[in-house]
Protein backbone atom coordinates (compact mmCIF):
# COMPACT_ATOMS: atom_id res chain seq x y z
CA UNK A 1 0.00 0.00 0.00
CA UNK A 2 1.10 3.33 -0.25
CA UNK A 3 1.54 5.59 2.64
CA UNK A 4 2.69 9.03 3.79
CA UNK A 5 4.06 9.89 7.61
CA UNK A 6 3.75 13.37 8.60
CA UNK A 7 6.31 13.97 11.59
CA UNK A 8 9.92 12.32 11.40
CA UNK A 9 10.34 12.26 15.12
CA UNK A 10 11.15 8.37 17.04
CA UNK A 11 7.21 7.39 16.50
CA UNK A 12 6.94 9.02 12.57
CA UNK A 13 10.23 7.83 11.46
CA UNK A 14 9.74 3.84 12.89
CA UNK A 15 6.59 3.71 11.96
CA UNK A 16 7.94 4.48 8.04
CA UNK A 17 10.98 2.10 8.48
CA UNK A 18 8.74 -0.45 9.98
CA UNK A 19 6.29 0.13 7.44
CA UNK A 20 8.57 -0.37 4.40
CA UNK A 21 10.29 -3.34 5.93
CA UNK A 22 6.77 -4.77 5.53
CA UNK A 23 6.62 -3.93 2.05
CA UNK A 24 4.12 -1.13 1.71
CA UNK A 25 5.68 2.04 0.08
CA UNK A 26 6.40 5.02 2.49
CA UNK A 27 6.60 8.94 2.02
CA UNK A 28 8.20 10.09 5.01
CA UNK A 29 7.36 14.09 5.75
CA UNK A 30 9.02 16.76 7.38
CA UNK A 31 8.70 20.35 7.87
CA UNK A 32 12.79 20.30 8.32
CA UNK A 33 14.76 19.84 4.97
CA UNK A 34 17.63 19.06 6.61
CA UNK A 35 16.14 15.88 8.28
CA UNK A 36 14.64 14.99 5.14
CA UNK A 37 17.82 15.17 3.17
CA UNK A 38 19.48 13.11 6.01
CA UNK A 39 16.40 10.32 5.85
CA UNK A 40 16.85 9.91 1.50
CA UNK A 41 20.60 9.55 2.60
CA UNK A 42 19.73 7.02 4.89
CA UNK A 43 20.94 8.53 7.67
CA UNK A 44 18.67 8.45 10.60
CA UNK A 45 18.38 11.84 12.14
CA UNK A 46 17.73 10.26 15.52
CA UNK A 47 19.41 6.78 17.41
CA UNK A 48 17.63 3.82 17.64
CA UNK A 49 18.69 0.51 17.79
CA UNK A 50 18.65 -1.28 14.35
CA UNK A 51 17.17 1.97 12.85
CA UNK A 52 20.23 2.89 10.60
CA UNK A 53 20.77 -0.77 9.04
CA UNK A 54 16.97 -0.95 8.30
CA UNK A 55 16.68 2.45 6.90
CA UNK A 56 19.36 1.91 4.58
CA UNK A 57 17.52 -1.00 3.24
CA UNK A 58 14.42 0.44 2.57
CA UNK A 59 15.78 3.18 0.65
CA UNK A 60 17.96 1.21 -1.42
CA UNK A 61 14.40 -1.09 -2.04
CA UNK A 62 13.13 2.36 -3.18
CA UNK A 63 10.52 1.35 -0.40
CA UNK A 64 10.91 4.60 1.31
CA UNK A 65 11.83 8.27 0.53
CA UNK A 66 11.27 11.45 2.04
CA UNK A 67 10.07 15.13 1.20
CA UNK A 68 9.14 18.42 2.43
CA UNK A 69 6.53 18.28 -0.18
CA UNK A 70 3.04 17.42 1.98
CA UNK A 71 0.12 18.11 -0.51
CA UNK A 72 1.88 16.03 -3.06
CA UNK A 73 3.04 13.29 -0.64
CA UNK A 74 -0.94 12.77 0.15
CA UNK A 75 -1.52 12.86 -3.41
CA UNK A 76 0.50 10.41 -4.13
CA UNK A 77 -0.65 7.88 -1.11
CA UNK A 78 -3.92 6.17 -0.06
CA UNK A 79 -3.24 6.87 3.64
CA UNK A 80 -1.75 8.82 6.05
CA UNK A 81 -0.88 8.78 9.52
CA UNK A 82 -0.77 11.69 11.69
CA UNK A 83 2.88 11.42 13.93
CA UNK A 84 3.22 15.03 14.92
CA UNK A 85 4.13 16.44 18.84
CA UNK A 86 1.83 16.63 21.19
CA UNK A 87 3.19 18.29 23.93
CA UNK A 88 1.92 19.67 27.29
CA UNK A 89 0.43 22.89 28.37
CA UNK A 90 0.80 24.46 31.18
CA UNK A 91 -2.47 23.11 33.04
CA UNK A 92 -1.37 19.21 31.94
CA UNK A 93 -3.37 19.47 28.93
CA UNK A 94 -2.07 18.49 25.40
CA UNK A 95 -0.75 21.22 22.55
CA UNK A 96 -2.62 19.50 19.73
CA UNK A 97 -1.42 22.69 17.65
CA UNK A 98 1.15 20.49 15.04
CA UNK A 99 -1.59 17.44 14.84
CA UNK A 100 -4.23 20.06 13.65
CA UNK A 101 -1.60 22.06 10.99
CA UNK A 102 -1.12 18.75 9.66
CA UNK A 103 -4.66 18.05 9.40
CA UNK A 104 -4.81 21.44 7.72
CA UNK A 105 -2.14 20.51 5.11
CA UNK A 106 -3.99 17.03 4.90
CA UNK A 107 -6.64 18.90 4.21
CA UNK A 108 -5.92 21.32 1.07
CA UNK A 109 -4.64 17.91 -0.53
CA UNK A 110 -8.01 16.12 0.17
CA UNK A 111 -9.73 18.69 -1.91
CA UNK A 112 -7.59 18.01 -4.95
CA UNK A 113 -7.80 14.69 -4.61
CA UNK A 114 -10.86 12.43 -6.17
CA UNK A 115 -9.59 8.93 -4.72
CA UNK A 116 -10.85 7.49 -1.01
CA UNK A 117 -7.97 8.27 1.01
CA UNK A 118 -7.41 7.29 4.82
CA UNK A 119 -6.07 9.57 7.43
CA UNK A 120 -4.88 8.04 10.84
CA UNK A 121 -3.90 10.21 14.13
CA UNK A 122 -0.91 7.71 15.83
CA UNK A 123 0.01 11.08 17.54
CA UNK A 124 -1.03 10.39 21.31
CA UNK A 125 -4.04 12.83 21.78
CA UNK A 126 -6.98 12.50 24.44
CA UNK A 127 -10.33 11.28 23.71
CA UNK A 128 -12.54 12.61 21.28
CA UNK A 129 -10.15 14.97 19.69
CA UNK A 130 -9.76 12.79 16.58
CA UNK A 131 -13.17 13.54 15.64
CA UNK A 132 -13.58 16.64 17.65
CA UNK A 133 -10.74 18.62 16.71
CA UNK A 134 -9.17 16.60 13.06
CA UNK A 135 -12.45 15.41 11.60
CA UNK A 136 -13.94 19.00 11.38
CA UNK A 137 -10.65 20.41 9.94
CA UNK A 138 -10.16 17.28 7.39
CA UNK A 139 -13.91 18.31 6.04
CA UNK A 140 -13.23 21.75 5.18
CA UNK A 141 -11.56 20.12 1.84
CA UNK A 142 -15.35 19.90 1.21
CA UNK A 143 -14.81 16.02 0.91
CA UNK A 144 -16.85 14.00 3.61
CA UNK A 145 -15.88 11.46 6.01
CA UNK A 146 -17.29 7.68 5.25
CA UNK A 147 -17.34 8.51 1.50
CA UNK A 148 -14.96 10.44 0.45
CA UNK A 149 -11.98 9.74 3.32
CA UNK A 150 -11.62 7.37 6.00
CA UNK A 151 -10.71 8.36 9.51
CA UNK A 152 -8.50 6.70 11.86
CA UNK A 153 -6.64 6.00 15.13
CA UNK A 154 -3.51 4.09 15.48
CA UNK A 155 -1.55 4.62 18.64
CA UNK A 156 1.64 3.77 19.28
CA UNK A 157 3.59 1.74 22.01
CA UNK A 158 6.73 2.27 21.56
CA UNK A 159 9.43 2.50 23.92
CA UNK A 160 12.43 5.17 22.73
CA UNK A 161 15.49 3.56 22.62
CA UNK A 162 13.80 -0.13 21.54
CA UNK A 163 11.20 1.84 19.48
CA UNK A 164 11.98 -0.64 16.14
CA UNK A 165 11.40 -3.54 18.10
CA UNK A 166 8.52 -2.63 19.48
CA UNK A 167 7.03 -1.61 16.28
CA UNK A 168 7.68 -4.76 14.03
CA UNK A 169 7.02 -7.10 17.10
CA UNK A 170 4.19 -5.13 18.98
CA UNK A 171 2.10 -6.75 21.83
CA UNK A 172 -0.97 -5.78 20.66
CA UNK A 173 -2.23 -3.49 17.35
CA UNK A 174 -5.02 -0.88 18.38
CA UNK A 175 -7.28 0.14 15.05
CA UNK A 176 -10.12 2.66 15.94
CA UNK A 177 -11.87 3.74 12.89
CA UNK A 178 -14.82 5.88 12.24
CA UNK A 179 -16.34 3.56 10.51
CA UNK A 180 -16.02 -0.32 9.01
CA UNK A 181 -14.20 1.08 6.07
CA UNK A 182 -11.50 2.76 7.32
CA UNK A 183 -10.95 0.39 10.10
CA UNK A 184 -10.19 -2.47 7.22
CA UNK A 185 -7.82 -0.13 5.24
CA UNK A 186 -5.72 -0.10 8.49
CA UNK A 187 -6.17 -3.31 9.66
CA UNK A 188 -4.97 -4.44 6.01
CA UNK A 189 -1.94 -2.37 6.42
CA UNK A 190 -0.58 -4.45 9.18
CA UNK A 191 -2.03 -8.21 8.09
CA UNK A 192 1.26 -9.34 8.69
CA UNK A 193 1.75 -8.68 12.09
CA UNK A 194 1.24 -11.69 13.95
CA UNK A 195 0.00 -9.69 17.33
CA UNK A 196 -3.24 -9.35 18.42
CA UNK A 197 -5.87 -6.41 16.64
CA UNK A 198 -8.18 -4.63 18.92
CA UNK A 199 -10.74 -3.10 16.60
CA UNK A 200 -12.62 -0.15 17.70
CA UNK A 201 -13.95 3.51 17.75
CA UNK A 202 -12.10 6.26 17.80
CA UNK A 203 -11.99 7.36 20.93
CA UNK A 204 -11.50 4.03 22.36
CA UNK A 205 -8.08 4.06 20.50
CA UNK A 206 -7.15 7.53 22.17
CA UNK A 207 -8.64 6.09 26.03
CA UNK A 208 -6.41 2.88 25.41
CA UNK A 209 -3.09 4.83 24.75
CA UNK A 210 -3.71 6.77 28.01
CA UNK A 211 -4.84 4.23 30.26
CA UNK A 212 -2.01 1.52 29.20
CA UNK A 213 1.03 4.69 29.92
CA UNK A 214 -1.20 5.67 33.25
CA UNK A 215 -0.97 2.07 34.34
CA UNK A 216 3.05 1.51 33.52
CA UNK A 217 3.49 4.75 35.27
CA UNK A 218 1.19 3.38 38.59
CA UNK A 219 2.91 0.43 38.39
CA UNK A 220 6.49 2.64 39.12
CA UNK A 221 5.19 4.83 41.22
CA UNK A 222 3.82 1.74 43.70
CA UNK A 223 7.04 0.26 43.05
CA UNK A 224 8.55 2.95 44.43
CA UNK A 225 5.88 3.57 47.62
CA UNK A 226 6.80 0.01 48.43
CA UNK A 227 10.36 0.55 48.20
CA UNK A 228 9.91 3.31 51.19
CA UNK A 229 8.73 0.69 53.46
CA UNK A 230 11.70 -1.73 52.28
CA UNK A 231 13.86 0.27 53.07
CA UNK A 232 12.98 1.21 56.37
CA UNK A 233 12.56 -2.92 57.54
CA UNK A 234 15.91 -3.94 55.62
CA UNK A 235 13.78 -5.85 53.03
CA UNK A 236 15.06 -5.51 48.98
CA UNK A 237 12.25 -4.35 46.91
CA UNK A 238 13.92 -5.82 43.82
CA UNK A 239 13.27 -9.27 45.45
CA UNK A 240 10.10 -8.53 46.59
CA UNK A 241 8.73 -7.70 42.81
CA UNK A 242 10.81 -11.08 41.69
CA UNK A 243 8.03 -12.79 43.91
CA UNK A 244 5.24 -9.90 43.22
CA UNK A 245 5.65 -10.52 39.57
CA UNK A 246 5.34 -14.28 39.02
CA UNK A 247 1.77 -13.73 39.18
CA UNK A 248 0.60 -13.51 35.78
CA UNK A 249 -2.02 -11.34 36.34
CA UNK A 250 0.59 -8.80 37.56
CA UNK A 251 3.86 -9.18 35.83
CA UNK A 252 7.14 -8.25 36.45
CA UNK A 253 7.90 -5.54 34.18
CA UNK A 254 7.89 -1.90 35.27
CA UNK A 255 8.17 -2.70 38.68
CA UNK A 256 11.71 -1.33 39.02
CA UNK A 257 12.27 1.15 41.83
CA UNK A 258 14.63 3.96 41.25
CA UNK A 259 14.24 7.72 41.22
CA UNK A 260 10.90 7.86 39.45
CA UNK A 261 9.73 8.56 35.58
CA UNK A 262 10.53 10.73 33.10
CA UNK A 263 10.80 11.11 29.66
CA UNK A 264 8.27 12.60 26.68
CA UNK A 265 5.05 10.50 27.50
CA UNK A 266 4.39 8.68 30.60
CA UNK A 267 4.67 12.28 32.78
CA UNK A 268 2.94 14.22 30.18
CA UNK A 269 -0.01 11.54 29.10
CA UNK A 270 -0.87 11.00 32.96
CA UNK A 271 -1.06 14.44 33.58
CA UNK A 272 -3.34 15.16 30.06
CA UNK A 273 -5.17 12.03 31.34
CA UNK A 274 -5.69 14.21 35.02
CA UNK A 275 -6.79 17.52 32.95
CA UNK A 276 -8.89 15.46 31.23
CA UNK A 277 -10.63 14.34 34.10
CA UNK A 278 -10.88 17.40 35.53
CA UNK A 279 -12.68 18.73 32.06
CA UNK A 280 -14.80 16.25 32.77
CA UNK A 281 -15.56 16.73 36.51
CA UNK A 282 -13.97 13.52 37.71
CA UNK A 283 -11.65 13.06 41.20
CA UNK A 284 -8.12 11.33 39.80
CA UNK A 285 -6.87 10.14 43.48
CA UNK A 286 -4.58 7.37 41.66
CA UNK A 287 -3.55 9.79 39.11
CA UNK A 288 -2.38 12.62 41.78
CA UNK A 289 -1.03 10.23 43.75
CA UNK A 290 1.60 8.65 40.82
CA UNK A 291 2.60 12.20 39.95
CA UNK A 292 3.35 13.20 43.96
CA UNK A 293 5.60 9.79 44.41
CA UNK A 294 7.05 10.38 40.93
CA UNK A 295 8.06 13.95 41.81
CA UNK A 296 9.23 13.32 46.10
CA UNK A 297 11.19 10.11 44.31
CA UNK A 298 14.30 12.36 43.18
CA UNK A 299 14.23 14.30 46.24
CA UNK A 300 14.13 10.89 48.13
CA UNK A 301 17.53 9.85 46.46
CA UNK A 302 19.13 13.16 48.32
CA UNK A 303 17.85 12.12 51.73
CA UNK A 304 19.37 8.52 51.27
CA UNK A 305 22.61 10.34 50.45
CA UNK A 306 22.69 12.81 53.39
CA UNK A 307 21.92 9.90 55.70
CA UNK A 308 25.22 9.02 55.17
CA UNK A 309 27.09 12.42 54.09
CA UNK A 310 24.83 14.91 56.44
CA UNK A 311 25.14 18.38 55.22
CA UNK A 312 26.14 18.29 51.28
CA UNK A 313 27.48 22.18 51.76
CA UNK A 314 30.12 22.59 49.63
CA UNK A 315 30.42 18.76 48.97
CA UNK A 316 31.12 17.87 45.13
CA UNK A 317 28.92 14.84 44.35
CA UNK A 318 28.84 13.54 40.68
CA UNK A 319 25.16 12.45 38.84
CA UNK A 320 26.24 10.01 36.86
CA UNK A 321 23.44 9.79 34.60
CA UNK A 322 21.35 12.82 33.19
CA UNK A 323 19.06 11.66 30.01
CA UNK A 324 15.54 10.28 31.75
CA UNK A 325 16.68 6.51 30.96
CA UNK A 326 20.19 5.17 29.29
CA UNK A 327 20.36 4.44 25.98
CA UNK A 328 18.88 8.06 24.49
CA UNK A 329 19.90 11.36 24.62
CA UNK A 330 16.69 12.70 25.99
CA UNK A 331 16.47 14.93 28.53
CA UNK A 332 12.89 15.90 28.56
CA UNK A 333 11.48 15.32 32.12
CA UNK A 334 14.86 13.77 33.29
CA UNK A 335 14.85 13.13 36.84
CA UNK A 336 18.56 14.43 36.82
CA UNK A 337 16.75 17.89 36.71
CA UNK A 338 15.11 17.77 40.11
CA UNK A 339 18.33 16.17 41.21
CA UNK A 340 20.36 18.82 41.18
CA UNK A 341 18.13 21.28 41.64
CA UNK A 342 18.04 20.12 45.22
CA UNK A 343 21.96 19.28 45.55
CA UNK A 344 22.60 23.21 44.59
CA UNK A 345 19.83 24.30 46.82
CA UNK A 346 21.12 22.10 49.22
CA UNK A 347 24.57 23.89 48.79
CA UNK A 348 26.53 20.92 46.80
CA UNK A 349 28.79 21.85 44.01
CA UNK A 350 27.40 19.12 41.07
CA UNK A 351 29.40 17.65 38.24
CA UNK A 352 27.42 15.79 35.96
CA UNK A 353 28.12 13.15 33.45
CA UNK A 354 26.31 11.24 30.65
CA UNK A 355 27.91 9.36 27.74
CA UNK A 356 24.72 11.07 25.25
CA UNK A 357 23.46 13.25 27.27
CA UNK A 358 25.38 16.16 28.37
CA UNK A 359 24.75 18.98 25.56
CA UNK A 360 21.00 18.55 25.91
CA UNK A 361 21.13 18.72 29.55
CA UNK A 362 24.02 21.69 29.59
CA UNK A 363 20.69 23.75 28.07
CA UNK A 364 18.14 23.02 30.93
CA UNK A 365 20.73 24.19 33.97
CA UNK A 366 24.00 26.68 34.39
CA UNK A 367 25.10 25.68 37.32
CA UNK A 368 26.51 22.34 36.68
CA UNK A 369 29.89 21.19 35.53
CA UNK A 370 30.28 18.41 33.00
CA UNK A 371 33.08 16.23 32.80
CA UNK A 372 34.42 14.14 29.64
CA UNK A 373 34.67 11.14 31.42
CA UNK A 374 33.14 8.57 34.40
CA UNK A 375 36.60 9.13 35.70
CA UNK A 376 36.72 13.11 35.83
CA UNK A 377 33.30 13.25 37.48
CA UNK A 378 34.55 10.87 40.69
CA UNK A 379 37.81 12.60 40.91
CA UNK A 380 37.34 13.63 45.08
CA UNK A 381 33.99 13.57 45.06
CA UNK A 382 32.28 13.07 48.22
CA UNK A 383 29.53 10.62 46.52
CA UNK A 384 28.19 9.86 43.39
CA UNK A 385 24.34 9.09 42.36
CA UNK A 386 23.78 7.17 39.76
CA UNK A 387 20.40 8.57 37.93
CA UNK A 388 19.90 6.73 34.73
CA UNK A 389 20.81 3.10 33.68
CA UNK A 390 23.81 3.37 30.78
CA UNK A 391 25.34 0.08 30.35
CA UNK A 392 28.73 2.24 30.79
CA UNK A 393 27.29 2.26 34.58
CA UNK A 394 26.13 -0.97 34.56
CA UNK A 395 29.88 -2.69 33.84
CA UNK A 396 31.39 0.16 36.99
CA UNK A 397 33.64 -1.92 39.38
CA UNK A 398 35.71 -1.04 42.43
CA UNK A 399 38.69 0.10 40.72
CA UNK A 400 36.01 3.08 39.29
CA UNK A 401 35.51 4.84 42.30
CA UNK A 402 39.12 4.76 43.77
CA UNK A 403 39.54 8.84 43.02
CA UNK A 404 36.91 9.59 45.70
CA UNK A 405 37.57 11.23 48.32
CA UNK A 406 34.81 9.39 49.78
CA UNK A 407 33.14 6.39 47.89
CA UNK A 408 29.31 6.79 48.74
CA UNK A 409 27.43 5.52 46.38
CA UNK A 410 23.57 5.95 46.05
CA UNK A 411 22.99 3.65 42.93
CA UNK A 412 18.97 5.15 42.05
CA UNK A 413 18.63 2.74 39.63
CA UNK A 414 20.23 -0.66 41.39
CA UNK A 415 22.52 -1.59 38.11
CA UNK A 416 25.43 -2.53 40.54
CA UNK A 417 25.21 -5.32 42.55
CA UNK A 418 26.97 -4.49 46.01
CA UNK A 419 28.27 -7.94 45.96
CA UNK A 420 30.69 -7.08 43.72
CA UNK A 421 31.93 -3.87 45.15
CA UNK A 422 34.83 -3.20 47.85
CA UNK A 423 33.96 -3.11 51.17
CA UNK A 424 35.71 0.44 51.41
CA UNK A 425 32.54 1.63 48.96
CA UNK A 426 29.48 2.53 51.05
CA UNK A 427 26.68 1.45 48.87
CA UNK A 428 23.54 2.95 49.23
CA UNK A 429 20.64 1.24 46.66
CA UNK A 430 17.31 2.23 46.85
CA UNK A 431 14.75 0.11 47.59
CA UNK A 432 17.17 -2.09 49.93
CA UNK A 433 17.96 -2.30 53.41
CA UNK A 434 21.22 -1.47 54.84
CA UNK A 435 24.03 -4.05 53.54
CA UNK A 436 24.43 -6.77 55.90
C1 LIG B 1 6.86 4.88 27.19
C2 LIG B 1 6.12 3.54 27.10
O1 LIG B 1 6.90 2.51 27.67
C3 LIG B 1 5.80 3.19 25.64
O2 LIG B 1 5.01 2.01 25.60
C4 LIG B 1 4.99 4.34 25.03
O3 LIG B 1 4.66 4.11 23.69
C5 LIG B 1 5.81 5.61 25.11
O4 LIG B 1 6.09 5.88 26.51
C6 LIG B 1 5.00 6.72 24.49
O5 LIG B 1 3.94 7.05 25.02
O6 LIG B 1 5.33 7.16 23.39
P1 LIG B 1 9.42 5.68 26.96
O7 LIG B 1 8.94 7.01 27.49
O8 LIG B 1 10.30 5.63 25.78
O9 LIG B 1 8.15 4.75 26.59
O10 LIG B 1 10.25 5.03 28.13
P2 LIG B 1 10.12 3.80 29.16
O11 LIG B 1 11.13 2.81 28.82
O12 LIG B 1 8.73 3.35 29.28
O13 LIG B 1 10.55 4.52 30.52
C7 LIG B 1 9.87 5.66 31.04
C8 LIG B 1 10.46 6.08 32.37
O14 LIG B 1 10.11 5.15 33.39
C9 LIG B 1 11.99 6.15 32.39
O15 LIG B 1 12.40 7.29 33.11
C10 LIG B 1 12.40 4.87 33.11
O16 LIG B 1 13.64 4.98 33.75
C11 LIG B 1 11.26 4.74 34.12
N1 LIG B 1 11.04 3.36 34.60
C12 LIG B 1 10.66 2.38 33.74
C13 LIG B 1 11.19 3.08 35.96
O17 LIG B 1 11.53 3.97 36.78
N2 LIG B 1 10.96 1.80 36.39
C14 LIG B 1 10.57 0.80 35.55
O18 LIG B 1 10.35 -0.32 36.02
C15 LIG B 1 10.43 1.10 34.19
Amino acid sequence: MKISVIGTGYVGLVSGVGLAHHGHKVICVDIDEEKVNKINDSEPPIYEEGLEEMLEEVVSDGKLSATTDTLQSILDSEVTFICVGTPSKRDGSVDTSAVENAAKDISQALKEKDDYHVVCVKSTVTPGTTEGKVLPILEKSGKRVGDDFGLGMNPEFLREGVALNDFLDPDRIVIGGWDEKSRNKLEKIHEDFGAPKIMTDLRTAEMIKYASNALLATKISYANEISKICEKKGIDVYEVMDGVGLDHRINRDFLNAGCGFGGSCFPKDVKALRALAKEVGVTTRILDAVLSVNDEQPLHTIELLKEELGELKGKKIAVLGLTFKGGTDDVRETRALPMIEKLLKEGAEVVGYDPKGMENFSELIDEVEFDKGIKDALDSAEACIIQNDWSEFRSLESEDFDGMKNKVVVDARRILDPKDLSEEITYIGIGKGPVD
